[in-house]
């Protein structure tokens, strides 16, 4: 997938133009994940509205993608949020030296092709400082079957499979709130690196 070619010609369905809402609903009702003040990862951040949303509750956030197109229609939406951007391909950020203290993920796991999804766990692994949290919606009903992407599809089980081999499990649970339309369409994981 083009990604970068997918936003020069403005065909981005993925982006509703706000914050996810879950994520609204998560700063509210678990702040024990979001301190102000500590470093927050957001991964295929496309637009940054979770990443505006997380810096408006004092996180300091950086939010990846890996279309420089998209980081640009971030710029110009959040004009005040700085150079929070970061070009670069999750796959390739070993190098990185900043480890984060919680990684934000939503609509970038489905993006990715599913036999490189024991590397996505391996990046956000080493992107982490020891004790930080992931926090992830996953897209467990695309309306496609699970080969046909992107979104391509996970189950619960495929999720838990691949990140508890080196994450600890901390919640799960289905959103109260969402996109609409993606009612009973997503599952939310909390882990725990160790
Ligand atoms: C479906 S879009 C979701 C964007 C955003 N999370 C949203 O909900 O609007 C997936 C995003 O992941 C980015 N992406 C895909 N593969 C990536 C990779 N290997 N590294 C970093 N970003 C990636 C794409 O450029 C795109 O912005």
């Amino acid at each position: 997938m083009n990604w970068d070619k997918r936003y020069k010609q403005n065909d981005k369905p993925w982006d509703k133009g706000a914050a996810t809402p879950v994520l609204c609903e998560l700063l509210n009702i678990a702040p024990q994940y979001f301190h102000p003040n500590t470093t927050a990862l957001v991964l295929g951040c496309g637009l940054g509205h979770d990443v505006a949303i997380l810096h408006a509750a004092g996180m300091v956030t950086t939010g990846l993608d890996i279309s420089e197109t998209a980081l640009q229609m971030a710029r110009e939406a959040y004009p005040d949020l700085g150079e929070t951007w970061l070009m670069d391909d999750l796959f390739n950020m070993n190098s990185n030296e900043t480890h984060y203290d919680l990684i934000w993920e939503h609509t970038c796991y489905c993006a990715i092709p599913p036999k490189k999804r024991q590397d996505y766990v391996n990046s956000v692994f080493s992107l982490l400082k020891p004790g930080a949290y992931f926090i992830g919606v996953f897209f467990t009903d695309t309306g496609q079957p699970p080969q046909v992407g992107p979104p391509f599809s996970t189950t619960r089980d495929q999720v838990f499979h691949n990140f508890a081999k080196k994450f600890q499990l901390v919640w799960e649970g289905k959103p109260s709130q969402c996109y609409p339309g993606r009612e009973n369409r997503e599952w939310v994981m909390i882990w725990r690196k160790p």
